[in-house]
């Protein structure tokens, strides 16, 4: 099982900057991870949440819950949230960092992942299609 979290925002995919993130919904996203977790064998489970406490949570709690390896986009969390750089760090599933967008192309402040350093890696600019490439990974990894 791969757990797919999506932060602050994330829920408002498709009618959010469609220019920066696409047209697809949080739905589509989360319904083609699904779709290609089971082409790699592996369920795939997504959840959402604008609220930091409750990412940190899930992450906190994926190991005991069976889960062997996170696909992360934390949204605006990526650039200041210590405390969910400090929930990766402190567990021991491995995790993979994407982003729709590519952030290095944008705003300064995008630049700077707080979070990325204690992931097994970062992909971003690559669309839903990241998404992809980070479950291919976590399930190379731990399988
Ligand atoms: C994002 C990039 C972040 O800078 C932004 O705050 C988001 C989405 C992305 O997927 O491109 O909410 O993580």
């Amino acid at each position: 099982m791969i757990l797919v979290l999506n932060g602050p925002n994330l829920n408002l995919l498709g009618r959010r900057e469609p220019g920066v993130y696409g047209s697809g919904t949080l739905e589509d996203l989360e319904r083609q991870c699904e779709e290609w977790g089971a082409e790699l064998g592996v369920t795939v489970t997504c959840r959402q949440s604008n609220f930091e406490g409750q990412l940190l949570e899930w992450v906190h709690e994926a190991a005991e819950q069976g889960f062997r390896g996170i696909v992360l986009n934390p949204g605006a969390l990526t650039h200041y949230s210590y405390a969910l750089r400090d929930a990766i760090s402190g567990q021991d599933l491995p995790v993979v960092e994407v982003h729709l967008s590519n952030v290095d192309a944008r705003e300064a402040f995008r630049h700077v992942s707080v979070t990325a350093g204690v992931c097994r890696g970062k992909i971003s600019g690559l669309g839903a299609r990241g998404y992809r490439y980070a479950l291919e990974e976590l399930t190379e990894l731990t399988g």
